[in-house]
């Protein structure tokens, strides 16, 4: 789920070549890339050839990008979990950043009727951050509003489409219910707050005191200062709650929403947080959790799309959406502009101007940087390995061991093969999940031991251990086949007991 949600939020775009030495400077731009995992240190300006525009596509010449947290997602390769199949395991598997912009249309394909050079246009690529950019004529790219800047809509793509999808889609908000945004000063949260003010709903934005005056110039009806108020603890209860912070816990919201109300996860974490398996305990959580209560939890993943696109254009040209810009920054301090995101605190979104050619544009002062902690590639590899091995083969492995061990000491008596797979795979998964749900080591303990007893009752053929480990394994393939092994086994004993009483 997670791995997908950052291969979607980043459609395709045409990956430029690296340039050859005697291509002219026209042919030529510069792009934000990096080739190793890690702090925006490594983040380099490179030149490229210009790519041409293939028959379906246009060739964008990039005015102003935007940066969001997918962008440090990719650049630290975090979490550390989605690296082998979305990142690269031990270096990117593709070095561009930056998935919004806005420009103008210099070429388009033979095929292309939707566009014409000269357009002046927003949309969502993977390696927004260059000058220059292909994209299909057909995906996520719209006219711009001509009320607005580059830079304005620049900001819109990524973080507009999550709130308007996470408000309308998801949480299906009407006119007149209550909604809470927590994290309603960033990217996504001031485009949220517009949002579902314009979609009639009252509005409750959390943010800190620094943050309170913006968040209700932008419509909120009432601001919860999180470094005053947990919003988690007073009596109160919303209709919906957007979360881009995820820093209460399931349990906390769900008692703060109305008894059929909706909760939609959108994000959270900061870049040292939840490195390893990003909100993946989170969605389990709300997985396990979804069939005993009436509310619906879920995470999403944005979809970037020119329909939605097209809806954010019209509500900017009708003066219903207005970007928030926090900082600017210029292309070659790409790297700066993602140190400041990766804090954690931007107003609004911070934007990249390309600039005319030898023109340096404005740029904001560089912040301070994220303190270096992070573990090298190669350990991250092994540790993912090993993870890997626990769970599958391991058990596997004890299985056939036990297995042999059986056979050995009790001659002629069948072994219940699947069982010590399933009783050893059970334990893991139970071990696994406590990991996940965040359980204390009280908790993982007595996990243990439970197992422990289990294990000793199954391998000694109680048959109601075999079917709690069964059931304790939380996975549904082992449930179908082992209820259609158990009772195959067990009506063979069934059949064997006369015999073996008459032998006796
Ligand atoms: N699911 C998806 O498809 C999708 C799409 C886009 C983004 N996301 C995720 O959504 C999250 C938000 O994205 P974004 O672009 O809005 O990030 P962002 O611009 O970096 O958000 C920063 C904002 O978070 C606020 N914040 C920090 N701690 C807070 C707290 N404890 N309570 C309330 N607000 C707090 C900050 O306000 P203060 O300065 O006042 O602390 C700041 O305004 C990220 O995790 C991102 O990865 C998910």
């Amino acid at each position: 789920m997670l791995i997908l949600w950052l291969l979607a939020a980043y459609p395709f775009a045409h990956a430029p070549q690296a340039a050859s030495t005697d291509a002219s400077a026209a042919r030529r731009m510069q792009a934000a890339v990096h080739r190793e995992f890690g702090s925006p240190d490594v983040l380099r300006l490179e030149q490229f050839d210009k790519p041409v525009p293939g028959e379906h596509q246009v060739l964008v010449r990039i005015r102003a990008a935007s940066v969001n947290p997918l962008d440090w997602h990719y650049l630290e390769g975090t979490p550390y979990l989605a690296r082998p199949p979305a990142f690269g395991l031990l270096r990117p598997q593709d070095g561009r950043l930056g998935a919004d912009y806005a420009g103008t249309i210099e070429a388009v394909g033979r095929e292309v009727t939707r566009f014409k050079p000269g357009d002046e246009v927003f949309g969502g690529a993977r390696g927004a951050l260059a000058e220059y950019c292909c994209v299909s004529a057909e995906g996520a790219l719209v006219l711009k509003p001509a009320n607005m800047s580059f830079e304005q809509v620049a900001a819109v793509p990524v973080a507009a489409i999550t709130a308007l999808q996470a408000l309308r889609d998801q949480a299906q908000l009407r006119a007149g219910q209550r909604v809470l945004i927590n994290g309603a000063s960033g990217g996504v949260g001031t485009f949220a707050v517009q949002i579902a003010k314009s979609l009639g709903a009252n509005v409750t934005g959390v943010c800190s005191t620094r943050n309170e005056e913006l968040v209700r110039s932008l419509g909120a009806d009432r601001v919860i200062d999180y470094t005053k108020q947990d919003f988690t603890r007073g009596g109160e209860r919303w209709d919906v709650i957007i979360d881009n912070v995820g820093n209460r816990s399931i349990l906390d919201c769900r008692r703060v929403l109305a008894p059929e109300g909706h909760y939609v996860l959108v994000g959270g974490g900061g870049v040292l947080e939840a490195r390893w398996l990003g909100p993946l305990p989170r969605v389990l959580q709300m997985l396990a959790l979804s069939p005993f209560v009436s509310q619906d939890m879920r995470m999403f993943m944005a979809d970037m799309n020119k329909e939605d696109l097209a809806v954010l254009g019209e509500m900017m040209q009708a003066g219903k959406l207005t970007p928030v810009i926090d900082r600017r920054y210029a292309l070659r301090d790409a790297a700066a502009a993602l140190r400041y995101l990766e804090l954690g605190h931007a107003r609004g979104k911070v934007v990249i101007l390309m600039g005319e050619p030898g023109e340096a544009p404005t740029t904001s002062s560089d912040a301070a940087a994220v303190p270096e902690n992070r573990p090298g590639p190669l350990p991250i590899a092994l540790a993912l390995f090993g993870a890997a091995l626990l769970v599958t083969l391991v058990p596997i492995v004890l299985a056939l061991v036990l297995h042999r061990r059986f056979r050995r000491i009790h001659p002629g008596k069948r072994a219940y093969r699947w069982g010590f797979y399933f009783g050893l795979q059970s334990f893991v998964v139970a071990l696994m999940l406590g990991v996940l749900f965040g359980a204390g080591i009280g908790a993982l303990l007595a996990l243990g031991l439970v197992y422990g007893v289990l294990g000793w009752a199954f391998a000694r053929r109680r048959r109601w251990a075999w079917v709690a480990l069964t059931l304790l394994s939380f996975n549904p393939v082992a449930w179908i086949v082992n209820a259609i092994y158990l009772r195959k086994r067990w009506t063979e004993d069934a059949a064997a007991m006369p015999a073996a009483r008459a032998r006796a």
